[in-house]
Formats: structure tokens, C-alpha cells, sequence
């Protein structure tokens, strides 16, 4: 069983999720069962397994858009009760505003939260800069590409230091090579401040190359099946991540895992 500890910044005790569907005629869908994880201050953990095994519901649980039908989830030690404004969200749909400009939306976060106007300019300045994403400031959302708008929904979201980031598939419509280039720039902007990641992906190579532990799901409903650490050392290159040492072993273990869950 997963104890609280103090330099736990997420943590799951025994979370039961169901969900009552209106095409089951009220029969209750166990999305997830008996879930207990905690993530650490300034870890990345990635949460991988079969489509419909509950990874976003766990999101959502942390982010409070959701409740437990048994069980604690917690931030920082405190239950989440209620929408929990304290993390940060990147859903798979980069969601910016469409009357926004770039800069507009990445300034978004921080004039949610009163930051003065002087500060929010620099650091949504210095984020954008960060992500090359400069010389587009005033361009519209529809006026960038998938990968441009990715970016910015990201920074939109680190700009504002929390101490938990939750990612919901960031990457998920983008071809491989912007994958690869946008998970690069993931790992620095969270060496920065190092906020715990809690990152949902279906690609496991990606999982590795960013994450210090890799929970993988069951299928419906979701358990915790195994765990992985991943002892990659950082600073990591995720362009030449197939090279690292126990690259291939983890890999081949991470699918048969997920294979036998899909029953292939
Ligand atoms: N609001 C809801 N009402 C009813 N059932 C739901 C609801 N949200 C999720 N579910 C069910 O809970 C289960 C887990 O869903 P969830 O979206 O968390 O899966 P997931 O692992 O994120 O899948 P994917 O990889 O396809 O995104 C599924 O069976 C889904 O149908
Ligand atoms: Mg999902």
C-alpha cells in the first residue's frame, strides 16, 4: 500500500472509479479499481495501457473535474476536492483560444492568476523564445501548424510555475519527427523548474524517453499492472533514445505487458 509521504506531490489510495452510462441502462462501468500510486516532488511519470483503461480519468481526477467513487486522491497530502486550480491541464485538444493571438493565449495563464502586466509580458516573451516560436506572436491559432499550436498550449501552461503538470496525450496527432522535436523541448523546459509531469501517452518509446517511472494499466476496468523505473541517466537525448543502455530490454517488456492486455 502507497503511504502518503511528504514529498509526495500526487498521490492515489485505493481509488475506485465508476461510472453510470445512460446506454447501459444505469449499469455501472468500473473505470478504474483499486488504483494506489504516488508521484514524487519533480518526477515524471508516464501512464500507459490499452485505449478505455481509465488514464484520463485519472487526470481528471487529480485535476477534481471528477471525484472517486471510493478511495483518496491527493495533491500535496490534501484531498482534491472540487476543481483543483493549483495544477496544470494540457488536454490532448490544445484547446487556444481562437480570438487570441499566440502571445494572447500563452499569457492566458498568468493573467488568470493577477500576475502584473510587466512580468507577464517578459516571461510569456521569454517562454515563447524558448520554443522558437518567435516572429509568431501575433499570429492566430488557426494560422500556425499542429505542431506550432502544440508548443503553445504547452508553454501556455509551463509559463505559470505549477508544481504539478498533467498532459493528457500532448503529442498524440503529430507526425513522428515534430514528436520528437517537441518531447526535446518538453525535457528542457521541465529541467527547468522541475514540476512533477504526470503524462499520459500510447507511444512507449516516448514514455521512456521522458519519464523516471512508467506505470502500465490493465484493461477495463484500470489497475495498476507494473511498474517500471526508468534508469536512463538525464540529461537525455530523446532523438537517439533507442541507443541508451536497457533501451531495448524495457521497451520489449513495457509491450508484452501492454500485447497481453489488447490479447495479441
Ligand atoms: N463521463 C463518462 N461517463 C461514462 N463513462 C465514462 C466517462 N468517462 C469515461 N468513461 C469510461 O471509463 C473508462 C475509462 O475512460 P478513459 O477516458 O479514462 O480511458 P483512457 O485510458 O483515457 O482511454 P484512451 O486511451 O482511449 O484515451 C472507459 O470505459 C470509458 O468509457
Ligand atoms: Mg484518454
Amino acid at each position: 500500500m502507497y503511504q502518503t509521504t511528504r514529498t509526495s506531490a500526487v498521490s492515489f489510495d485505493h481509488v475506485f472509479k465508476a461510472f453510470v452510462s445512460r446506454s447501459r441502462r444505469g449499469e455501472p462501468v468500473l473505470a478504474l479499481e483499486d488504483v494506489a500510486f504516488e508521484a514524487r516532488a519533480g518526477e515524471f511519470v508516464s501512464l500507459v495501457g490499452p485505449s478505455g483503461c481509465g488514464k484520463s480519468t485519472c487526470l481528471n481526477l487529480i485535476a477534481g473535474l471528477d471525484t472517486p467513487s471510493d478511495g483518496t486522491v491527493s495533491h500535496h497530502g490534501t484531498p482534491v476536492h472540487g476543481v483543483n486550480t493549483k495544477v496544470g491541464y494540457i488536454t490532448q485538444d490544445d484547446n487556444l483560444l481562437p480570438w487570441r493571438s499566440l502571445r494572447r493565449n500563452v499569457e492566458l495563464s498568468l493573467e488568470l492568476r493577477g500576475v502584473p502586466r510587466g512580468e507577464r509580458c517578459e516571461r510569456t516573451s521569454e517562454f515563447i523564445d524558448l520554443v522558437g516560436l518567435n516572429g509568431f506572436e501575433n499570429h492566430y491559432p488557426h494560422e500556425l501548424s499542429g505542431g506550432m499550436r502544440k508548443r503553445a498550449s504547452i508553454v501556455r501552461t509551463l509559463v505559470y510555475d505549477n508544481d504539478v503538470v498533467l498532459m493528457d496525450e500532448p503529442f498524440g496527432p503529430l507526425d513522428a519527427q515534430t514528436r520528437v522535436i517537441l518531447q526535446a523541448e518538453l525535457l528542457k523546459l521541465w529541467h527547468r523548474s522541475r514540476p512533477t509531469v504526470l503524462f499520459v501517452t500510447h507511444d512507449l518509446v516516448e514514455a521512456i524517453a521522458l519519464s523516471d517511472r512508467i506505470l502500465v494499466f490493465t484493461a477495463n476496468p484500470g489497475r495498476i499492472k507494473r511498474e517500471y523505473t526508468v534508469d536512463i541517466p538525464r540529461p537525455r537525448d530523446p532523438f537517439r533514445i533507442h541507443d541508451a543502455p536497457g533501451f531495448a530490454e524495457l521497451h520489449e517488456a513495457l509491450w508484452a505487458d501492454i500485447r497481453a492486455e489488447i490479447g495479441s
